[in-house]
């Protein structure tokens, strides 16, 4: 992976350990026999631009990215509940990706692509500005340790970026149960002024009826985390306020 100069207005924030993970059968044959027709290596001479996108799923859609997918279980209801959408998946765990080509093929998602990188470099090299209609980061690491704070995606130059990527009036939907990083998020995102609250009361907003209730919200409901949805949308102009409905 290229170091990204100090000059960079996105400098790097390594948000991942090195934990490879246990592929079970099923994934691994997955990972091994699905992965060509529906991954898309990182490569940041071919940006995921209109025309690319249209040839990738063969259509022109509204795009949802999705980074650190986990299993997908998420990413692959969504994406049946949204024919009308289009999604790419990031997640850098194998494990991961071989449980959603699982998916993909047993659910015959036509509307789901995965590229296995680092989200924070796709979205630098590969995204064009302008062209998302959604980003979700459903539970994010929260890295709990103080010296590990600095590995957390929501921080101002990531956000900075991801909101760059939207389009006007497109979202960012993080949640997080987490309670410590879910203030870190609220104060991030209050603070990126390409965004808007969509919560009226300039809060965590309630959860969207297309978010479905993933094995990592379950877990820590089980532990008794409180789960917050943040849904922040781009400014249709530096100007003019978009509507706070979501
Ligand atoms: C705590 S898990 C949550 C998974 C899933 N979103 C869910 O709700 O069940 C976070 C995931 O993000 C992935 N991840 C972290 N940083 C990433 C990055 N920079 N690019 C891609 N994936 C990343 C990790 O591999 C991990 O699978």
């Amino acid at each position: 992976m290229s170091a990204t100069p100090q000059t960079s207005p996105h400098p790097h924030i390594r948000s991942f350990s090195g934990r490879r993970g246990h592929f079970t059968s099923g994934q691994r044959h997955a990972y091994e026999t699905l992965r060509d027709r529906w991954c898309i290596a990182y490569d940041a001479a071919q940006p995921f631009d209109a025309q690319r996108n249209a040839a990738l799923f063969g259509r022109a859609a509204p795009l949802v990215v999705e980074i650190g997918f986990g299993m997908g279980d998420a990413t692959a209801q969504i994406a049946a509940a949204e024919p009308q959408h289009d999604f790419l998946g990031i997640e850098v765990y194998p494990a991961g990706v071989g449980a959603l080509l699982m998916r993909i093929d047993a659910q015959r998602l036509a509307n789901v692509r995965i590229v296995q990188h680092d989200a924070v470099e796709i979205f630098r090299e590969m995204l064009a500005p302008d062209s998302l209609a959604r980003v979700q980061v459903f539970f994010p690491d929260p890295w709990p340790k103080k010296r590990h704070h600095k590995r957390r995606l929501i921080q101002p130059p990531f956000v900075a970026l991801l909101a760059s990527r939207l389009q006007p009036g497109g979202l960012l939907h993080c949640a997080t149960d987490w309670e410590p990083y879910a203030g870190q998020m609220l104060d991030v995102l209050s603070q990126e002024s390409l965004l808007e609250n969509t919560a009226s009361d300039g809060g965590f907003a309630p959860r969207p009826d297309y978010r479905p209730l993933t094995r990592f919200e379950n877990r820590g409901r089980r532990l008794g985390h409180e789960v917050r949805d943040l849904l922040f949308r781009r400014r249709l102009s530096p100007t003019e306020r978009a509507p706070t409905t979501p």
